[in-house]
C-alpha cells in the first residue's frame, strides 16, 4: 500500500492534488460530479476585495497543447466568497481550501487576506501576484522583488496561516521574486501563474481576445513550470506548489522530483472535469510502477547525485 499523502507547511493533505484557482470555481459546483473530498485541497476562485465583473469577451482563445484566458478576475468579491460561496463548499467538502487572494494595492491585499484568516475553512492563504489580464495590480507585484516583498511582508503581519505566494513566469529571474517573498516571510511559493500569449483570428485579421493578449496554460508549459519550480527548489527553501501544463500522475510525480511538495491542476480541469479524480485514483498505480512507496520521500529528488 502506497502513501500519497504530503506535508504542506503544516497541513497534512491525503493527496499533493490540488485543482488550480480559476479552473474549479468554488468547489462546490464539481460536488455534483463527483466526491470532492478525495482531493487534496482546492484553490478556490481568485478573490478580490470588491466584486468584479472581470474583462470583456471573448475572453478566451484555444491553442495547440494549452489555450489563453483573460478573465480579469471575475469574482463576487470577498465578503460573499466568505459569507456565501464558503458556506456552500462546507456543506460538501470536509478539508481545508486555500484562498487565493488578488489586489490592485497593498491594503486591499491586507484587508482581503485579514477576512481570509478568520474564516475557519480557509487552511492556507496563497497571494495572486501574478495575473496578467488586469493593470495596476495582479502581475505588477510580481514582476520586481522589492514591490513582492512589500506586499507580501503586509500580509504576513495580518495571518499566521500558511502564506504561499503565487508567482509569475513573466519574469527575468522568478527565483529572485521567490527570494524576496521568503525573506518577508512567506511559507511557500505556488508556480507558475500563465505565460503572457496572443492569437489572431485569421478571418477578421484581429486578436482573437478583445484585451488581446491573455495567459497562456495547458500541456504545453508543463517544461516550462517544471525547469523554474526546479530553480526556485534550489535557491529558496520553502515548500512550493508546482503547478503548470499537468495533466496526469505522472507529471505530478515529475513536479514532486523537481521539488514541488503539492502540485495543482489548471487547465486540465477544463478540458475534463474529472482530471483531478482521475489523476488521484491513478497514482497509486504509477507510484507502484516506478517503485515509489511514499511521495513524501521523493520531493525533490532528482536533485540528489
Ligand atoms: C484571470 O482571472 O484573469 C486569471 C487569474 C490569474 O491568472 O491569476
Amino acid at each position: 500500500m502506497v502513501n500519497t499523502s504530503v506535508d504542506l507547511a503544516g497541513l497534512r493533505l491525503d493527496n499533493p492534488v490540488i485543482p488550480a484557482s480559476g479552473t474549479f470555481g468554488f468547489g462546490y459546483e464539481f460536488a455534483e460530479l463527483y466526491d470532492i473530498n478525495i482531493l487534496g485541497s482546492i484553490s478556490l476562485k481568485g478573490t478580490t476585495l470588491a466584486p468584479r465583473f472581470g474583462n470583456p469577451t471573448p475572453r478566451i482563445a484555444e491553442c495547440t497543447a494549452g489555450l489563453i484566458n483573460s478573465v480579469g478576475l471575475q469574482n463576487p468579491g470577498i465578503d460573499a466568497v466568505l459569507s456565501e460561496e464558503l458556506p456552500r463548499l462546507a456543506k460538501v467538502f470536509r478539508k481545508p481550501a486555500i484562498a487565493n487572494i488578488s489586489g490592485f494595492a497593498i491594503d486591499e491585499y491586507v484587508t482581503c487576506v485579514e477576512k481570509a484568516d478568520k474564516a475557519e475553512q480557509i487552511g492556507l492563504i496563497e497571494l495572486n501576484i501574478s495575473c496578467p489580464n488586469v493593470h495596476n495590480g495582479g502581475m505588477s507585484f510580481g514582476t520586481e522583488a522589492k514591490s513582492a516583498y512589500e506586499v507580501t511582508k503586509a500580509v504576513r503581519a495580518v495571518t499566521k496561516k500558511p502564506l504561499f505566494v503565487k508567482l509569475t513566469p513573466n519574469v527575468t529571474s522568478i527565483v529572485a521574486i521567490a527570494a524576496a517573498c521568503a525573506e518577508a516571510g512567506a511559507d511557500g511559493i505556488s508556480l507558475i501563474n500563465t505565460l503572457l500569449g496572443m492569437r489572431i483570428d485569421l478571418k477578421r485579421r484581429r486578436p482573437v481576445i478583445a484585451n488581446v493578449k491573455g495567459g497562456f496554460s495547458g500541456p504545453a508549459v508543463f517544461p516550462v513550470a517544471l525547469r523554474m519550480v526546479w530553480e526556485v527548489y534550489e535557491a529558496v527553501k520553502l515548500p512550493i506548489m508546482g503547478m503548470g501544463g499537468v495533466s496526469s500522475a505522472a507529471d505530478v510525480i515529475e513536479m514532486l522530483l523537481a521539488g514541488a511538495t503539492a502540485v495543482q491542476v489548471g487547465a486540465a480541469n477544463l478540458v475534463d472535469p474529472f482530471a483531478c479524480k482521475k489523476i488521484i485514483e491513478s497514482l497509486p498505480a504509477e507510484m507502484e510502477k516506478l517503485g515509489i512507496e511514499s511521495l513524501e520521500e521523493i520531493i525533490g529528488g532528482a536533485h540528489n547525485g
